[in-house]
């Protein structure tokens, strides 16, 4: 890695883990992480257009959670609602935060499930496990790594989410093969993510925003489709839902792993045939 995305990756974990010790300082103060949301401008939130965090959440989510799970929201959708969980589902949210999609996931799993978060910053992680102490929810595992090197085995998860993270990368491609490699076949997707308009160049998406504010380094529409395609997904769709700035969109993303990417076909070995015989 670059010694320039190095300093992007700290600059980011630098943000998250403000964020999260702002949380739990002052979980009941209502702010989001002491104004360190996955945005650099609350005002059209304030406006009563929401962008970023637990608005995201419908009432019945938000009711279900500890308040310093809702309050360190810091997503830009709502990836629970468009994945599709069943019971004894295993599920991975890469970039987990304060654990929120975590917990909602453990719950729809069931207790023969498991829901992985995965993370880079320590104050993140143990916000999320505190949070889900406090909502007595066992099937849980918060990781520390990056998501460009998930720490689990090759086909060993069964859903993939994740909230406003994949734009913070510093290497997409690394990640959407780590995703294929530990989905097993058939494994399916379902992520919130910022991404921009194919019009928008990399320069206009850094004129909108910044990294570590989630808008500098979003993919473009074309751009995630095509890393999907790939990393070995099918039935991909990049599908907008509400725009966070000029030609910026939170929006959903979902595919289905189609193969092994990674693997070996095994030869065709064609019968013996006995002579004369046929
Ligand atoms: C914008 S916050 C979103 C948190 C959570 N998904 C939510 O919806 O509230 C981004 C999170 O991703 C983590 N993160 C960013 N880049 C990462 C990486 N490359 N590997 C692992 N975690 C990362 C940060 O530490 C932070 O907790």
């Amino acid at each position: 890695m670059s010694s320039s995305a190095e300093e992007l990756r700290e600059e980011v974990r630098r943000r998250y883990a403000d964020s999260a010790r702002a949380v739990g300082e002052s979980s009941k103060s209502g702010s989001c992480g002491g104004g360190a949301c996955c945005s650099d401008d609350s005002e059209a939130s304030a406006a009563g257009s929401p962008r970023f965090g637990e608005v995201l959440y419908d009432l019945d989510q938000r009711g279900e959670l500890p308040d310093a799970a809702v309050l360190a929201s810091l997503g830009c959708g709502n990836p629970t609602a468009v994945a599709d969980l069943h019971e004894g589902d295993v599920v991975l949210d890469l970039g987990s935060g304060g654990g929120i999609d975590v917990i909602l996931s453990a719950r729809r799993v069931g207790p023969t499930g498991t829901a992985y978060g995965l993370d880079m910053t320590d104050e993140m992680l143990a916000l999320a496990r505190r949070n889900a102490a406090d909502a007595g929810v066992t099937n849980v595992h918060f990781l520390k790594g990056m998501i460009e090197a998930i720490p689990l085995p090759a086909s060993s998860v069964d859903v993939i989410i994740s909230n406003c993270v994949i734009n913070l990368s510093t290497d997409k491609p690394a990640v959407l093969a780590e995703m294929a490699r530990v989905l097993k076949p058939g494994g399916r997707v379902g992520v919130s993510d910022v991404v921009a308009e194919d019009r928008l160049a990399p320069q206009d998406r850094a004129e909108r925003g910044s990294y570590v504010g989630c808008i500098a380094g979003a993919l473009s529409k074309a751009e995630y489709e095509a890393g999907l395609e790939v990393a070995g997904f099918g039935q991909v769709s990049v599908e907008f839902t509400h725009e966070v700035a000029d030609g910026m969109h939170a929006a959903i993303i979902q595919g289905v792993k189609v193969g092994d990417p990674g693997g070996v076909t095994p030869p065709v070995v064609e019968p013996r045939r006995k002579s004369g015989c046929c």
